[in-house]
């Protein structure tokens, strides 16, 4: 008897303490789009503290693959976790034109998802009701960045004729994060009344040394015309500013730059001022929420279709 009574009591202690066994605890696939991108590292590793630490999942539950920004690699890991017979999955896709097909073979196998990061169509989350989007929205990013350069002292306009010449260093234009930060950007300048010049936009796939190529080429190219840099990320707004230091410029003085997350890194640049400002994409935030939703998901209560968390801006 009191053998039982002491077994209760552990048990009830480690319900209490929120220890997990494997076998109690739910198992989640996640699929990151690529381990070697900047900002989703930091994601990748909050997300798997978060779950593993604070929320108690053991870790041989938590499943992360790389998808090496390969979309047939990643649909072999997702079909990997339905054989597995994952609880939920938490996906961070290669190609979020490849989102109809996951979205259809999740909802036959059964397990809720839960897309972070590169934001499916609201049709394509209409197919299921066991998925849901993660995320925060790239209009306000590209808004924020607009602002910021139209809160300078002399409103982007360095070269003093009357109109803000830019170069546009995009992201992967697959993603509506890049789409949106390119035209929400340029659309809160017109907004604050300011008149614009594309002098140059090219992909730069959120990668720090294309940025750095890119910028390269627009400051050859088009010299002290070039008023403000754009990115539609830090990691390559990162590369810009090398770019831009070889080119004998000088950010503040003579040239603007944005990017968009707030990596450490630029956050301290955005303090120096070797960057004019960055918007921070909360990846505390969105990974928590993530791992929050997923694992209501798995003990099968619903979902709602989307879960936003907020861009801040980041200035001096
Ligand atoms: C981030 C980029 C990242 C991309 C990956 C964006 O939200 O700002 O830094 O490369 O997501 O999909």
């Amino acid at each position: 008897m009191k053998k039982v009574l002491a077994l209760v009591m552990a048990l009830m202690l480690m319900a209490l303490c929120g220890v997990a066994t494997a076998e109690d605890a739910p198992k989640i696939g996640i699929a990151i789009y690529n381990f070697a991108d900047n900002f989703m590292t930091l994601y990748r590793n909050e997300l798997h503290r978060y779950l593993v630490e604070d929320l108690k999942i053991p870790e041989e539950n938590v499943i992360i693959m790389d998808g090496k920004n390969d979309q047939a690699e990643q649909t072999n890991q997702i079909d990997g976790f339905i054989a597995d017979n994952v609880d939920v999955m938490i996906l961070n896709l290669v190609q979020t034109s490849s989102a109809a097909s996951v979205i259809q073979k999740v909802d036959a196998a059964g397990i809720p998802t839960v897309f972070i990061n590169r934001e499916p169509t609201k049709e394509e989350l209409d197919l299921s009701k066991l998925v849901c989007y993660v995320g925060a929205d790239a209009r306000q990013s590209g808004t924020f960045q607009g602002e910021i350069i139209a809160e300078t002292e002399n409103k982007g306009d360095f070269n003093g004729n009357g109109v803000v010449d830019y170069a546009m260093i995009m992201g992967d234009p697959e993603n509506v994060d890049a789409q949106y930060r390119t035209e929400f950007s340029i659309k809160a300048l017109e907004d604050a009344g300011l008149k614009v010049n594309k002098l140059y936009e090219q992909r730069g796939d959120w990668d720090q040394t294309k940025g750095q190529e890119l910028a390269a080429t627009v400051l050859t190219q088009f010299g002290n015309d070039v008023d403000v840099i754009f990115c539609n990320n830090d990691a390559m707004a990162l590369g810009a500013y090398q770019a831009i230091v070889d080119n004998g410029r000088t950010v503040g003085k003579d040239i603007y730059l944005v990017g968009v997350d707030a990596l450490d890194e630029c956050q301290e640049m955005v303090k120096n001022g070797t960057m004019t400002g960055t918007v921070l994409n909360d990846h505390i935030g969105q990974s928590h929420t993530a791992a929050d939703v997923a694992l209501k998901a798995a003990k099968g209560e619903p979902m709602e279709q989307y879960y936003w968390v907020d861009y801040v801006k980041v200035t001096k």
